[in-house]
């Protein structure tokens, strides 16, 4: 049975609602809209979610397009088209910080050409000759795949950290950059040397081995593993606890200072920041004329995966700051420097063949099984073709030598084949007309990209939905992996997660790799899967749309999933942080006899559906919403908001205009507070909170 590799391991799940794919069919003004929505999307994914859905690469090559689309039709660039402005605005999880300078971007090249390009174009705009060229000073240093920061020191104590955001405003985050060994408190440098205002700017990032760690710790936690050192920082710093950021070993290298007082060259000014204390970056050099710096960036290029951090390429800036300033910046990056972007690194291996997998929705993956081969700091072996479509696309066969590569560092992608090593008897690869696993016949809708088996008991299918059953999120069932699984359907003993619960120890022991102790062990880890909390048990029942943040908020704005299951869509819909999509789906799940019968199996099987919320108290808070943040003295945080529940009122984790009051105890949330003044939410001291739960009004 060929269910290897899974969808998990493929790491290729995509939601099918998310916006995806070009149309070349497209008027530019459409296409340019399109555009500017998917990158808008990509964007937040990636600077306030720091979940980036699609490769770096594949990312700039939609800015790349809808910049092309601009340059050709000027009336379509709209002011805030993603090409004029620079990353994502702040996301509320921190209080807004206005940058004093702006932010800017920095431009890049991705061929030497290029790099050659901006090197002429320099030297025209300032007017120098040859000589002059050859002998222009550049300090070259790595381009760290981390985040941008700016710190500001006054009269050298460490006072305000801010994320790039928008380029303009940030997100506050000093009390987290506080925790950063690399980032001095107070400044090394002599009293008369300390600058009365010195900002700086540089790279924070999560060194590889610390990325490693940090992911085994999450995954032994059952927490969210991260997909590259970058996202891992990203998703360190911005956390509103800094005790957490604390753990996370992060570490900046400086790049930029800023001061009232006159650096004459780029180079002084990192000179200044070494002995104030701060980490530059040991690979950087100072070096004369472009033919240096092109031997900088090989150099650096072939010594990549070997620095312990992640670069993705070379920072080129021109050393006089007198320089600068005549060049000026374009709308969105100074003209004194470039990044030269490393092409992604590419191998060519043997393709062996080509499988497909089918997923817990019936989906039906094709992947290519290649001869193993180290790229992009990896080993390599299997990597997913998506769709029948992007087969044909790329026209890849069995037999081929085909070029493969990390799309942003991370996901192994195949290119394309090397035509001229094919085999003079190769065939195109035909998509399987059976699935693979049960034999029942594969059905594309017409228009689809993708390929389903529609065949409801389908083991593959089976397989998938238990194991996600048994994941940790969901029911969280220890040694119960996939081959286990594989075995139990195989036996007969199993058909689906429900029939988990009936596994008697003595039906296990006569399987292969059964000792008595394993099969109990076993039945113990189902027996203790009987209690997982409502919210796992949501994640684990396999929901369209519903993963672990929905999940909590239909446990706690309902109860149990006997409510669940008998609230209207509108009722569903109504539910903090629930939208009309997820009730729909909710809805459609439950309407499904199918489903229900199993529902219903899991309760015999005694598997605990959460607790119904049942108060005898006055049900004052109905329909109001009431936020709590910073310690209060007679209530713990959940004492709050059960109290805030009990009384029929719902207790969300952030202000928004439907908000009825924002409780503010000691040390509270800064981005609460300036939310809730901005949209005029009353505040409440713990004397007017306990005034609401007693009368319901507002005092
Ligand atoms: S210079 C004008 N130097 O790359 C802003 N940036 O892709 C550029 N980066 O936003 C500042 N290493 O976060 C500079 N050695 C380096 C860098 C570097 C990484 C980042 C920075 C910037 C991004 C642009």
């Amino acid at each position: 049975m060929a269910v290897e590799p899974t969808e998990r391991t493929m790491g290729g799940e995509r939601d099918p609602d998310t916006p995806v794919g070009p149309d070349p069919s497209l008027a530019p003004s459409e296409r340019a809209k399109e555009l500017r929505e998917l990158i808008e999307y990509h964007s937040r994914l990636y600077h306030q979610q720091d979940a980036p859905e699609i490769p770096d690469a594949d990312y700039d090559a939609l800015v790349d397009e809808l910049r092309s689309i601009e340059a050709v039709h000027p009336d379509l660039v709209t002011p805030g088209s993603p090409t004029q402005t620079v990353g994502a605005p702040p996301s509320g999880l921190f209080a807004p910080a206005p940058h004093r300078v702006p932010m800017m971007s920095l431009d890049k090249v991705v061929s030497f050409e290029e790099l050659l390009a901006w090197g002429v174009r320099t030297k025209r705009l300032l007017g120098l000759d040859d000589a002059e060229a050859e002998a222009l000073r550049l300090v070259c240093e790595p381009k760290i795949d981390g985040l941008s920061i700016s710190i500001t020191y006054d009269h050298g104590r460490y006072a305000r950290a801010a994320t790039r955001g928008d380029g303009r405003v940030g997100e506050d985050v000093t009390e987290n950059v506080r925790t950063i060994e690399s980032v001095p408190l107070e400044l090394a440098l002599d009293p008369d040397e300390v600058p009365p205002d010195l900002e700086v700017r540089g790279e924070v990032y999560l060194p590889i081995a610390a990325f490693q760690e940090l992911n085994q710790r999450q995954e032994a936690a059952g927490d969210k593993i991260f997909a590259n050192p970058r996202n891992a920082a990203a998703g360190s710093l911005r956390q509103r606890d800094a005790k957490i950021t604390a753990s996370r070993a992060l570490a900046m290298f400086a790049y930029q200072a800023e001061t009232s007082a006159e650096l004459a060259r780029q180079s002084d000014s990192l000179e200044l920041l070494r002995r104030a204390g701060f980490v530059v970056n040991p690979e950087t050099r100072l070096v004369t004329g472009l033919d240096a710096v092109y031997e900088y960036c090989k150099d650096l290029e072939a010594r990549r995966h070997s620095l312990g951090y992640e670069i993705d390429g070379a920072v080129v800036k021109i050393d006089d700051r007198a320089l600068h300033r005549r060049l000026g910046a374009t709308s969105h990056a100074p003209r004194w420097m470039m990044a030269y972007k490393f092409p992604p690194e590419e191998r060519t291996t043997l393709l062996r063949q080509i499988m497909v997998s089918i997923g817990r929705t019936g989906r039906a993956t094709p992947f290519a099984v290649m001869e193993p081969v180290r790229v992009g700091g990896s080993t390599v072996s299997l990597a997913s073709l998506h769709n029948e479509d992007q087969v044909a696309a790329k026209d890849v066969r069995p037999g081929d030598t085909v070029v493969v590569r990390k799309a942003g560092d991370v996901i192994p992608e195949v290119v394309g084949p090397v035509l001229s090593e094919r085999p003079a008897d190769s065939t195109s690869w035909r998509f399987p007309a059976d699935c693979p696993v049960c034999g029942v016949p594969l059905v594309r809708l017409e228009g689809e990209a993708d390929t389903y088996c529609v065949n409801l008991d389908c083991p593959g299918q089976q397989l998938q939905r238990i194991a996600h059953f048994a994941s940790r999120g969901a029911m969280d069932i220890e040694g119960l992996g996939e081959q286990r699984i594989h075995q139990l359907i195989e036996a007969g003993l199993i058909t689906d997660a429900a029939d988990l619960y009936r596994l008697a120890v003595e039906e296990l022991t006569g399987l292969e790799g059964f000792a008595d102790l394993s099969a109990r062990n076993l039945v113990a880890a189902i027996d203790g899967s009987r209690d997982r909390p409502l919210p796992n048990l949501l994640v684990a029942l396999g929901i369209r749309h519903v993963g672990g943040t929905v999940a909590h908020a239909l446990a706690s704005g309902l109860g149990d999933l006997d409510s669940i299951m008998e609230a209207s869509e509108t009722e569903l819909a109504a539910t903090e942080g629930v939208g009309g999509i997820i009730a729909a789906s909710m809805v459609r799940f439950f309407a499904t006899e199918r489903n229900r019968a199993f529902v219903e199996r899991l309760r015999q099987g005694g598997v605990s559906f959460g607790v119904r919320l049942v108060s005898d108290l006055p049900q004052v808070l109905a329909g109001k919403s009431v936020v709590v943040t910073g310690t209060l003295e007679n209530f713990s945080r959940e004492g709050a908001e059960e109290a805030i529940t009990a009384r029929g009122g719902k207790s969300p984790g952030s202000v928004s205009a439907k908000t009825t009051a924002l409780v503010a105890g000691s040390s509270p949330g800064a981005a609460k507070l300036t939310k809730a003044e901005q949209l005029g939410v009353p505040i409440l001291d713990e004397a007017g909170f306990q005034a609401l739960l007693d009368t319901g009004e507002l005092p």
